[in-house]
């Protein structure tokens, strides 16, 4: 783990500023290869927006600093990291909820591989929106930023840390909403979540137990607990196909885009209204009291029998297996912390 002295130093050499086409997208200093071997090939990693050290630098104070959209009826400011905390795997935590177009933050991690679709409506949907069209419109909604984004831009450009800041990651001290969208996204691309007991287990390195194992393949079966159609496993480690998809939840009939399982333990309450607070609520939802609603997706095989029908025993194995989806190392990496504090 960690990015070493040397891989910074030659990405430095390598990246006179993140405008320019650097050959690879994929670098390992940043993905931490060969972790994430078994991980998609696939990047939306833009070609004018590849990732470079000082780019990511430039995107976590900006993340991290709640300065840029202060405003004398709101002095303390708003951050990114105000309702993406890492402690709670960038969501925004139980004890901090925060409601947003009627829904609630989605964590930042392993984003840099999501081809499809962001946000719980999807409609900000690739390659039409990208991680960094997303981003400038979340700068752009008072619901998130209560300040136009030309005062935002004029905030940035007035805290003295950041012309300088500008200039490494793109070559002149400009104070774009582009380069900071850029940035932001360089930085937000970098929240890979590789350390799970999961993907040690997927690497070899560690055994699932019995009771992990059995949740394992009741989550992987058709038969079983019928989940990995909409949120992966061995074959999609990213725990969503990032699709959309009405899970039956009530008679609503609404589909919402599939958030990843990894780090599940964190980002309680769950759903994109945050209705349930425990695991065991979803998963009693999901085996006795589906509703089968016109939309629902065809992938809920058991829709038509009210869920997956699970034993008491076999969902204290589910919910034993989605915990091996935690991964500590994510939530309390140095490199993704607050640098104001470092
Ligand atoms: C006031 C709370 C709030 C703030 C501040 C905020 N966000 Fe969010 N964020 C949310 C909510 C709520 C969602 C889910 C929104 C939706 O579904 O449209 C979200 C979703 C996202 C997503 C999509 C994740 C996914 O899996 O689809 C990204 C990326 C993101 N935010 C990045 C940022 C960045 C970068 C900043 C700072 C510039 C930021 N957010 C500031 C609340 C916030
Ligand atoms: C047809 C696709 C589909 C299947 C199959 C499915 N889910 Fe989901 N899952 C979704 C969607 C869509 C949501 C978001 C719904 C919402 O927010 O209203 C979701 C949300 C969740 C959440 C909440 C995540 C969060 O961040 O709030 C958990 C936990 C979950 N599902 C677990 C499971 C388990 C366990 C199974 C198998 C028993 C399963 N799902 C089967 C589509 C599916």
């Amino acid at each position: 783990m960690g990015m070493g002295a040397a891989a910074c130093l030659v990405l430095s050499c390598l990246c006179v500023s993140c405008g320019d086409p650097v050959e690879t997208s994929f670098n390992p200093a940043y993905f931490d290869l060969p972790e994430t071997a078994f991980f998609p090939t696939e990047t939306n990693i833009p070609a004018d927006n590849r990732l470079c050290a000082e780019g990511v630098e430039l995107g976590r104070y900006l993340f991290y600093d709640n300065r840029i959209a202060a405003t004398s009826d709101h002095p303390e400011g708003v951050s990114c990291s105000e309702c993406h905390r890492q402690a709670a795997a960038f969501d925004c935590g139980a004890d901090n909820l925060r409601f947003v177009r009627g829904g609630l933050p989605l964590p930042l991690q392993n984003l840099a591989y999501n081809t499809r679709a962001l946000g719980w409506s999807g409609t900000a949907v690739y390659p039409a929106t990208t991680l960094e069209d997303f981003i400038r419109l979340t700068l752009a909604d008072s619901a998130e930023f209560a300040l136009p984004t030309d005062s935002i831009i004029a905030h940035i450009a007035a805290i003295p840390l950041y012309p300088k800041l500008y200039e490494a990651a793109f070559g002149t001290q400009d104070i774009t909403l582009d380069r900071t969208a850029k940035a932001l996204a360089q930085f937000v691309r970098t929240l890979t979540s590789t350390h799970s007991k999961f993907d040690r287990y997927m690497r070899g390195e560690e055994r699932l137990s019995d009771e992990e194992m059995q949740g394992y393949v009741l989550f992987t079966t058709e038969e079983g607990a019928d989940c990995f159609h909409c949120h992966g496993g061995a074959g999609n480690v990213l725990f969503s196909t990032y699709m959309l998809a009405v899970n039956g939840l009530d008679e609503s009939d609404v589909p919402y885009r599939i958030p990843s399982l990894r780090n599940i333990a964190h980002t309680a309450p769950y759903m994109h209204d945050g209705r349930f607070a425990t695991l065991e609520e979803v998963i009693d939802r999901y085996s006795e009291h589906v509703y089968a609603t016109p939309h629902i997706s065809p992938l809920m095989h058991h829709a038509d029998e009210g869920g997956v029908q699970l034993t008491p025993r076999e969902k204290q194995c589910l919910k034993a297996f989605l915990l091996t989806l935690s991964d500590e190392d994510f939530i309390t990496n140095p490199r993704f912390s607050n640098p104001f504090t470092k």
